[in-house]
């Protein structure tokens, strides 16, 4: 079976995540947008997400416009919907980097509904809720919160607002009193927004009626998820969450469909670890608050930990490369210290942000978050970097949390819950190297087991299992 074969009789396809963000999506994503839909679109957030695309052979990372916009010379639609909040600089340098590779957008479409990310927003995201140290979540620093707290105050710049002076600086100006610790110059802000909005103005529609209209003309459409559902601000971690509902019905609702009209939501789960990148519970996170308080400090980004950990390595164009199997890697995974372990699978799996480089915390993959997010997105699953843990000589999946003297198997947003647990796992011999399966039956049985036991636990059904980064790499069942 072939991805393709999923796909039959199916209109709407929602790829969403069921952890913390990370979780591969663009790997689905760019492969449904390149060969089956006729339409990409995204929902939720702004340039928080990260997501690398391949041009030309050359690695580009994308933030805002989804991965999609590769195939528009095809004729291909790429939308960015009503839920998202939009940084015009960076959406004008995405589009130079599409120019500098001769990639046209000539059926890119913006919401004019969508918010617009301000300098201001963009300097308190910096000064408040970036730094863990000073006490924010972590935040990508992207304006994200800031902007989606005006939104929801009913006092936020939305794209049409840029096509008219008077109603902008209007606005400005009375926004200005939210924003006290700055100063705001209101046009010189305009004077900066305009030749960005002049750009995008021939792409700036009423985005949910084209949806509506994609639909009834029966165009295959993709929803293209960005963060995951444990940083919704609706279903996650409360409050270290993003400011969207990065949910299936967040997705859809952002760009103005009915969750109920998506065919096919697959929900992305890492296994058998997963990661979460800033502040925040982690039950399963190995070297607990250890790891937590190191992830947030500054000076370990990848080239920090390879050089302190002595893993060998070369410098490209794009960046560091080392062999994720380094025998030193492996050494680390298999380590009785939890926290060297976390270390060890953050560099086995090459686990830092896409937008920040900041390293990502690890964990084993917890299943009583999983039954939770397959409560909410849905059943269908799809299980991404098994094949990083190679080198693991064993693995763990959490099924229950004990707190107190009380075992448990349901899930709660609370801190005070997720802080106060210690998760009850089941272990499992390591499966070895997997990249070559291309057959459910050809995986080995232990990592078989794990799946069929975490799908009798979550109630969730694993259609895909992705053995490797590359397209083929790809097991459907
Ligand atoms: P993709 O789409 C992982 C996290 C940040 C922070 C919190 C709030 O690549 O999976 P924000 O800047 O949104 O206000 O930060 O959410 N976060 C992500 N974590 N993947 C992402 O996107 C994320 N986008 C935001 O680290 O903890
Ligand atoms: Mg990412």
């Amino acid at each position: 079976m072939g991805l393709d074969d999923l796909l039959k009789g199916v209109q709407t396809v929602a790829i969403i995540c069921n952890q913390w963000g990370d979780t591969g999506k663009g790997k689905f994503s760019d492969y449904f947008a390149s060969q089956w839909a006729d339409v990409t679109a995204r929902g939720t957030g702004g340039n928080n997400a990260g997501h690398t695309v391949v041009i030309n052979r050359k690695e580009k990372i994308f933030h805002l416009i989804p991965t999609g916009i590769t195939n528009d010379p095809n004729g291909k639609f790429t939308v960015l919907g009503n839920g998202m909040a939009i940084d015009l600089s960076v959406l004008s340098h995405e589009l130079d980097e599409l120019d500098a590779d001769g990639i046209t957008y000539n059926n890119l479409l913006i919401s004019k509904d969508a918010h617009v990310i301000m300098p201001y927003h963009i300097n308190r995201d910096k000064a408040k809720h970036q730094s863990q140290k000073k006490g924010g979540i972590g935040s990508t620093g992207r304006g994200i919160g800031p902007c989606y707290t005006d939104k929801i105050a009913r006092r936020g710049i939305v794209i049409e607002d840029l096509f008219d002076r008077d109603r902008l600086s209007r606005k400005i100006n009375e926004i200005r009193r939210e924003y006290s610790e700055q100063k705001i110059y209101c046009d010189e802000i305009i004077d900066l927004l305009v030749p960005f909005a002049e750009r995008i103005k021939y792409f700036v529609r009423d985005t949910v009626s084209e949806m509506h209209r994609f639909i009834k003309d029966g165009k295959k459409i993709l929803l293209e998820g960005a963060q995951g559902l444990l940083l919704s601000i609706e279903h996650g971690t409360y409050p270290y969450v993003t400011s969207s509902d990065c949910s299936l019905n967040g997705t859809a609702s952002g760009v103005g469909l009915s969750a109920k009209l998506i065919d096919l939501p697959l929900g992305i789960v890492k296994f058998p670890f997963m990661t979460r990148v800033g502040a925040g519970p982690f039950p399963t996170e190995l070297g607990g608050r250890n790891s937590e308080s190191y992830c947030a400090e500054e000076g370990h980004i990848k080239l920090d930990e390879l050089k302190e950990y002595g893993i060998p390595h070369q410098t490209t164009e794009g960046g560091f490369r080392y062999n994720r199997n380094d025998p030193k890697i492996v050494d680390m995974v298999n380590s009785e210290d939890e926290f060297i372990q976390g270390i060890g699978i953050r560099l086995a799996a090459e686990e830092y942000g896409s937008t920040t480089g900041r390293p990502r915390r690890t964990g084993w993959t917890d299943g009583v978050a999983a039954k939770y997010s397959v409560g909410i997105n849905g059943t269908h699953l799809v299980l991404t970097k098994p094949d990083s843990l190679s080198g693991a000589k064993e693995f763990k999946i959490a099924y229950s949390y004990k707190k107190g003297s009380k075992i448990t198997d349901t899930f709660s947003r609370s801190e005070e819950f997720l802080r106060n647990v210690t998760p009850q796992y089941q272990s499992y011999q390591g499966y070895g190297d997997i990249k070559g399966v291309r057959s459910y039956n050809q995986l080995p049985s232990n990592l078989r087991q794990a799946i069929s036991d975490f799908e009798s636990f979550t109630g969730g059904n694993v259609v895909v299992v992705s053995v490797g980064s590359d397209r083929e790499e790809t097991v459907v069942r």
